[in-house]
């Protein structure tokens, strides 16, 4: 399988001699969906911001800056043009006032486009496309700094996604989002994933989104501390407690069912994954009732 994101002994020490990594080394592969977790402070954010080289700063001399190397479809970011990067890494920012600063949306979502090269007449259809995608058609006019924080940070995935990178990386895309909104983007960004193949890379908090957003998790603490499943990764108590991370509130319920009795292998870690799990159950208990009926008329 190709590789879409490889890091390689990468240690990022800020100016001010706050080493935020130190050795991260991990691979994403083409097609892949990665969540990165870990405490506030962790670095998660450090680390996403070299995988298109805005963070990318030899200090050496001094002791600050990057150390390691980024590669991205197996080349160096270093060596990339800057074109070539963004048609491969969408980052969509932590903060969208940190994206967002032209006077209109429409200029916003066009700002990348003409950076690509693209021509008058296709900057402004690809602009309309992703605004009707989005479902931010009648924004075009508007200005970003007066729409809530939610249509922010819509506009600032829509702005990533008219590019159209075949890496998409997320820093907390649903901090803040009303449960619609959260709802509406991981069903978006799964719909990338599964019907057109992006590459997706998520730094969240938001436990309960994980099982939704990836198929493989690093934990980050300034290290790579652990790597795995969605499962492994929630199955292991000390690692959680370590690292300062919670459960899904469904596994959670799930444990707790399992100390009264409750048999099942694996624990869910979704709404949906627990309704299927339900599903099965009340198949059983049809299943032993039939039973019981045909034993009752036996007896
Ligand atoms: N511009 C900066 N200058 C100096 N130190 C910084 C800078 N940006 C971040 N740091 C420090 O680097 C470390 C890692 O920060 P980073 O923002 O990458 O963490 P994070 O895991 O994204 O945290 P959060 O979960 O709060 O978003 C922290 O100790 C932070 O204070
Ligand atoms: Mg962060």
């Amino acid at each position: 399988m190709k590789e879409a994101i490889t890091v390689r002994d990468l240690s990022y020490t800020y100016s001010d001699g706050v080493k935020a990594l130190e050795d991260v080394s991990l691979a994403v592969n083409e097609g892949e969906r990665i969540a990165i977790i870990g405490p506030n402070g962790a670095g998660k954010t450090t680390l996403l911001l070299h995988f298109n080289g805005i963070l990318h700063d030899t200090g050496t001399d001094t002791g600050t800056g990057t150390c390691g190397e980024i590669e991205v479809f197996g080349k160096s970011v270093e060596k990339l043009r800057m074109e070539d990067i963004i048609r491969a890494v969408g980052i969509v920012f932590q903060d969208p006032d940190d994206q967002l600063f032209m006077p209109t949306i429409f200029d916003d979502i066009a700002f990348g486009l003409i950076n690509l090269g693209l021509k008058e007449d296709e900057v402004r259809e690809r602009v309309e496309r992703t605004l009707l995608r989005f479902g931010l058609s009648g924004y075009e006019e508007r200005c970003p700094h007066h729409l809530s924080y939610g249509e922010k940070k819509k506009v600032a995935l829509a702005a990533v996604m008219s590019m159209e990178p075949r890496i998409l990386v997320l820093d907390e895309p649903t901090a803040n989002l009303d449960p619609r909104n959260r709802a509406e983007l991981i069903a978006t960004i799964k719909d990338l994933n599964e019907r057109e193949g992006i590459t997706v890379v998520t730094a969240t908090h938001d436990v309960n989104a994980i099982s939704e957003l990836a198929d493989r998790v690093y934990v980050l603490n300034r290290r790579i501390i652990a790597e795995g499943s969605v499962q492994k990764i929630f199955s292991d108590a000390e690692l959680l407690k370590d690292s300062n991370l919670e459960v899904p509130e469904v596994f959670a319920l799930f444990k707790v069912l399992q100390s009264f009795g409750y048999n099942c292998e694996e624990l869910p870690l979704s709404i949906n994954a627990a309704r299927e799990e339900f599903e099965e159950m009340k198949k059983n208990n049809a299943f032993i009732n039939s039973i019981l009926k045909s034993a009752r008329k036996l007896v």
